[in-house]
């Protein structure tokens, strides 16, 4: 059984996604940067990369594979097979997670050995500070123990969801792309108001501060989030006309409309 006290923790490519992972794993304590390793493709960057972090650089991914207990892919999707092929018999042996988008049990099925434990996620970049979101994919050949580390090991990092295949798209578009979407309303809000006059650095601090009390006012409560605006909308007031302002440019279908065109690509 993994004891995540000891278990090590190998990344396949160590990108933006996979240090962001290794930041949330460390900042939480949930594993030492001792107990983590990567291997990747530059080894000055990978080499860079890892030391900054105490943690462990191998020359090959077949090197790290045999080190780990746990080994995480996180090479673009397109390089999967070409990486996890070569090294498929090393796999057979240790918990195998992906977080390449797209990449879903069945795709794994097909470049792994049978039998191999294996699970389909998709982290959002918020893991580095152990606020964000691993959405995993419901079918997967983790063994219930395998499956309680790994609810640990991502609990740690924010929230851990397991949810249907089908809806693995929709789901991770809105975890995986929305750090996007947020941090274009916090400019948009702080350039408003830069414009009358706040200092931008001020502006950030006040919009990004704002932006994560909402939401953790909604997580805490459950509150529908028409309640919530509501609660903020006094009759005649101003608030109302700012979210009339936003209605009329549509705020809301093109918001709807980002995450359709993702989806529909
Ligand atoms: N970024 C996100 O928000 C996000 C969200 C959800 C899922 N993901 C998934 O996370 C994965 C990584 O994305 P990323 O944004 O972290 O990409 P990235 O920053 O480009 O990192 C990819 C890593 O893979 C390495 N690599 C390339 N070819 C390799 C090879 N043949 N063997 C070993 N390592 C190799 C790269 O090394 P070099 O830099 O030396 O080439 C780099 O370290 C993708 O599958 C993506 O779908 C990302």
């Amino acid at each position: 059984m993994l004891d995540l006290r000891t278990a090590r923790v190998a990344f396949l490519g160590f990108g933006n996604m996979a240090s962001a992972m290794a930041d949330g794993f460390i900042r939480s304590g949930i594993l030492s940067a001792g107990q983590l390793g990567a291997a990747s493709r530059r080894q000055d960057v990978l080499a860079e990369r890892t030391a900054s972090r105490g943690m462990k650089a191998f020359a090959t991914c077949e090197d790290a594979a045999r080190w780990a207990d746990i080994v995480i892919i996180a090479v673009k999707p397109h390089l999967v097979a070409e990486v996890v092929s070569p090294i498929k018999a090393v796999l057979k042996d240790k918990l195998v997670l992906s977080v390449a988008v797209n990449k879903l049990f069945d795709d794994l099925e097909g470049v792994l050995e049978a039998g191999t434990r294996h699970l389909s996620t998709l982290p959002n970049t918020p893991v580095s500070v152990c606020e964000g979101i691993v959405i995993c994919e419901e079918r997967h050949s983790l063994t219930s123990d395998d499956e309680a580390a790994v609810r640990a090991l991502f609990g740690a990092l924010g929230l851990c969801l397991f949810v249907p295949a089908k809806i693995m798209p929709s789901a991770g578009t809105l975890s995986g792309c929305g750090p996007a979407f947020a941090a274009m309303f916090i400019e948009a809000l702080a350039d408003g108001a830069v414009k009358h006059g706040v200092p931008r650095a001020a502006a950030y601090q006040l919009a990004s501060q704002m932006l994560a009390g909402t939401a953790k006012l909604q997580l805490a409560t459950g509150q529908h989030p028409g309640v919530m605006k509501d609660a903020v909308c006094s009759p005649g007031g101003t608030t109302i006309i700012g979210v009339a302002a936003l209605e009329k440019a549509g705020m809301r279908s093109a918001v709807i409309e980002a995450i359709d065109a993702i989806v529909s690509r």
